[in-house]
C-alpha cells in the first residue's frame, strides 16, 4: 500500500474522529477543512483541532462554512452529542485554526500539490461545491475524490427516509459536486451497514495503552451505547470506511460504476441519491459505488490508528 497524500474535508463527529486518526496513522495529511454538519462549526472546529493534538500532528486546520449553501438543516447532535464528541468535557486543544478559509485552502493546496492529492469528503459537501464553482478545473488537479455520502438504494439514516445525513444536510452542494466532478468514489450509508465493526473487537482495541485509543474510547462511549441500544449488530463508522477506501484503494473488493444524482425538491425525498442502476438515462457514470471491501484490511487500518494490534 503506497502512502497517499490526503486533504480531508470534515465535520467531526465521532466517526470523523476515527477516520482522521486513521489518516494520520497511515498517510500524509496536508490539511483539514472543517464545516458545520454533525454539530455547529464552533464545535466541529474545536474537535478537529483536538484530534490533530491527539494524533500528535501539526496538520493545519481550516475553518469553513457554518451552514449549508441554501437551506438551514438539522444537525446530528442526537447521535454524536451536543459537542459532537460525546460530551466528555475534554480539555480544549492548545492549537489554533489557520487564518485561511477552508475553501480557499482546498483551491491553494490543489494547485501546490497538483495531481498528488486524494480529497476525502467526510461531511456535507458545502466546501467542495464552493471550490468547484470558483474553479471548475479543480478535479483536474486532484488525483482522487472519495465521498462518504448517500444511500444508494434509498435506505438512508435521516428523517427524510431515503436521504443520508451528509447529502441531506446540504443537497444543493452535493448536486453541484455530483454534476461537476467527473469521477469519484462513493462510500454510502448502506455500504457502512454492511461493514460494521465487531463490538468485541472494538472494545479490545480501545483498551490499547495509547492516547488515541483512550481519547476515542471516551468520545465514542455514547455512540457505542446508542448503537447497541438500537439493536444494531455492529458499530457503524461511515467515515472510517470511506477513509479506508481513500488510504488503501485496493481494499475495494466489488464496486459498480453508475450515474448518481441528488434529489433537491421532493417533500419526502429531498437529499436522496438517485442511482441509474441500469444506465437508462444515457448519462456518463460519475460514481464508483463501493459495494464491498476487505473487512480484515479495514479492521487492521482501524486498529493501527488506535495503537492496537488487530
Ligand atoms: C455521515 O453522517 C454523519 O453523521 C457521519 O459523521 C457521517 O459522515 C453518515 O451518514
Ligand atoms: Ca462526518
Amino acid at each position: 500500500m503506497d502512502r497517499c497524500c490526503l486533504l480531508i474535508d470534515t465535520d467531526p463527529g465521532v466517526d470523523d474522529a476515527l477516520a482522521i486518526l486513521m489518516a494520520h496513522a497511515h498517510a500524509e495529511v496536508v490539511g483539514l477543512g472543517v464545516t458545520a454538519g454533525n454539530v455547529g462549526l464552533a464545535h466541529t472546529l474545536a474537535n478537529a483541532l483536538k484530534l490533530v493534538e491527539v494524533a500528535a500532528a501539526d496538520t493545519p486546520v481550516f475553518a469553513g462554512c457554518p451552514m449549508p449553501l441554501v437551506r438551514a438543516a438539522a444537525d446530528a447532535a442526537f447521535v454524536h452529542g451536543a459537542d459532537g464528541f460525546g460530551d466528555t468535557g475534554y480539555d480544549p486543544a492548545q492549537r489554533v485554526p489557520a487564518a485561511e478559509h477552508a475553501v480557499s485552502a482546498i483551491l491553494r493546496l490543489a494547485r501546490e500539490r497538483d495531481g498528488e492529492l486524494t480529497l476525502v469528503a467526510l461531511g456535507p459537501l458545502t466546501h467542495l461545491a464552493l471550490a468547484l464553482r470558483l474553479d471548475p478545473d479543480l478535479p483536474k488537479r486532484i488525483d482522487r475524490l472519495v465521498v462518504m455520502g448517500g444511500a444508494v438504494n434509498g435506505r438512508g439514516n435521516t428523517e427524510r427516509v431515503p436521504a443520508e445525513f451528509n447529502i441531506g444536510f446540504d443537497p444543493e452542494a452535493a448536486h453541484v459536486v455530483f454534476e461537476g466532478w467527473p469521477q469519484f468514489d462513493l462510500v454510502d450509508w448502506e455500504a457502512t451497514l454492511r461493514h460494521g465493526l465487531d463490538f468485541a473487537k472494538v472494545e479490545r482495541w480501545l483498551m490499547a495503552d495509547d492516547p488515541r485509543a483512550r481519547f476515542y474510547a471516551a468520545i465514542s462511549r455514547r455512540t457505542r451505547a446508542w448503537t447497541r441500544a438500537r439493536g444494531r449488530p455492529a458499530l457503524m463508522v461511515a467515515d472510517a470506511l470511506a477513509m479506508a477506501v481513500a488510504i488503501d484503494p485496493a481494499i475495494v473488493v466489488t464496486a459498480e460504476h453508475h450515474h448518481v444524482a441528488v434529489e433537491l425538491d421532493g417533500a419526502l425525498t429531498r437529499g436522496a441519491t438517485v442511482v441509474d442502476w441500469e444506465d437508462r438515462m444515457g448519462r456518463r457514470p460519475n460514481a464508483r459505488i463501493v459495494q464491498t471491501v476487505d473487512n480484515g484490511r479495514f479492521e487492521a487500518l482501524v486498529a493501527g490508528a488506535l495503537g492496537a494490534a488487530c
